[in-house]
């Protein structure tokens, strides 16, 4: 075994899987884009206060998934366990307000969160997610949602269904915890450790328990609760964040997104005010949340700006591929590269001619020294669509061989019409293609 490992809970993303990975990041690039939207890179780490204030004290990302840090200047530090808590405080930093009174942005990178490792759930991971800053309206949480559906299709995902609610306003919640913890109060010695500690703390979170004998007694298997009574957070909201809700609700019909109201969704973080997302694929298990979102209208203010609503959405890519994997989905192949093989004669002009063709071209070619045979063998191992063989006969009179390698043919070339050539075999797949269409 290696002497050193990878940290616990942390991953190497090594070639033959990071292609699946600059796909999704590539597809979402492309979705971005049509959206209009811009992206903003935050540091990966900041003052552990801003986390704590955004995502909330009493929360278990705070409280007990924290990579926390000094460094040698004394400075209080965190690594980032989520995106928008940066981006907001961005956003005051660079006073993006006068530049513009919406801001739509996207962001993706790595996260930290020390929790317990298992399938789906790392201390490293990654993170797709937007913003928009700057307007309360519902239509703004409808496009947010339409991006967040849009980028699932564009990885291949169908009939998703968003689960949505509202978490209303931090007075209207406050209620609803009241109303929820009745509710819990004849099962509360039977809940599981956890959530007999969040009961206390923030009895909103014991519906996102993941633990199986929460989930046995919310589910009225164990325990003797009426699942059918549970207090739902819909019926506490103040009168604008209901309407809020039919509004988003109503724009998200007329784009045509399926949606579907959870009302067990209360979302991990404390910032949250009003809409709330979250869409899940059950092959993953208990990790099972492809990613989530929603309002944030007063965070920018609780860090120190003037009062200036957002909404967004975060994605978690090691979970999309996961899901993409059990769905089977095939690894997508690289574009074919072109395989430069020289001969003993050869052998010195070859560099020059592997960086001129990868101004335009994928180009492999050998390092070593090795026979025409072993070469071949190694353009067929990086599954090479074109090789060009420097024979000693051809170079002296300016041409190069180039062997189609989907039909076995080969050609001369001449060396000043190299790229023309290739690009006649390469179109012959573009052709192929288009009549496939
Ligand atoms: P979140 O729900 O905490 O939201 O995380 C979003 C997604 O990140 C989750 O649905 C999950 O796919 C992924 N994720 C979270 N923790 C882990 C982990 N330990 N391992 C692997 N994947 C994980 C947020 O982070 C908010 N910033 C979303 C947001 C943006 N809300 C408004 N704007």
């Amino acid at each position: 075994m290696a002497r050193f490992q990878a940290p616990r809970g942390t991953r190497d993303l090594i070639p033959g899987e990071i292609e699946r990975w600059q796909w999704v990041e590539a597809m979402a690039r492309d979705v971005f884009d049509r959206y209009c939207y811009d992206e903003i890179r935050t540091p990966m780490f900041e003052d552990y206060e801003l986390f704590a204030r955004s995502s909330g004290e009493a929360s278990e990302v705070v409280q007990k998934e924290m990579y926390r840090f000094t460094d040698q200047g004394d400075r209080d530090l965190a690594l980032r366990p989520e995106g928008t808590a940066g981006v907001c405080r961005a956003y005051l930093e660079h006073g993006l307000a006068s530049r513009g009174r919406i801001h739509r942005l996207w962001y993706m990178g790595p996260m930290f969160r020390y929790g317990r490792p298992q399938k789906g759930r790392y201390r490293q991971f990654w993170q797709i997610g937007a913003e928009i800053i700057g307007t309360p309206a519902p239509r703004a949480d409808a496009e947010i949602i339409a991006l967040f559906v849009d980028l699932f299709e564009a990885w291949g995902f169908e009939d998703l269904v968003v689960m949505v609610n509202s978490v209303g306003s931090p007075e209207s919640r406050q209620a609803y915890a009241e109303r929820l913890k009745a509710w819990l109060a004849p099962v509360a010695t039977l809940l599981s450790p956890e959530s007999q500690e969040r009961l206390t703390r923030n009895p909103l979170r014991v519906l996102d328990s993941k633990h199986p004998t929460d989930l046995a007694i919310l589910a009225g298997k164990q325990g003797g609760l009426d699942p059918s009574t549970m207090p739902h957070m819909l019926d506490e909201l103040d009168a604008e964040s209901r309407e809020h809700f039919e509004a988003v609700r109503s724009e998200l019909e007329s784009i045509e997104i399926n949606s579907e109201i959870d009302h067990g969704l209360v979302r991990g973080l404390d910032y949250y005010t009003r809409t709330a997302f979250e869409v899940h694929d059950r092959s993953l298990g208990a990790q099972s949340a492809l990613g989530g979102g929603g309002r944030y209208d007063r965070l920018i203010e609780e860090l120190g700006g003037p009062a200036t609503p957002g909404v967004g959405f975060s994605i978690g890519v090691d979970r999309v591929l996961l899901a993409m994997e059990s769905r089977g989905d095939t690894l997508v192949k690289k574009a074919g590269t072109i395989f430069v093989a020289s001969t003993e004669g050869t052998r010195p002009a070859a560099p020059a001619i592997v960086r001129a063709l990868r101004a335009v071209y994928a180009v492999d070619h050998d390092l070593e020294a090795r026979t025409l045979s072993a070469q071949m063998k190694s353009a067929d191992k990086v599954e090479a669509r074109v090789v060009m063989i420097l024979g000693e006969d051809e170079w002296k009179q300016g041409q190069v061989v180039l062997r189609d390698m989907k039909t076995g043919s080969q050609t001369t070339a001449n060396l000043d019409e190299m790229v023309e050539s290739i690009d006649r075999i390469l179109g012959s797949d573009r052709e192929v293609e288009s009549e496939e269409e």
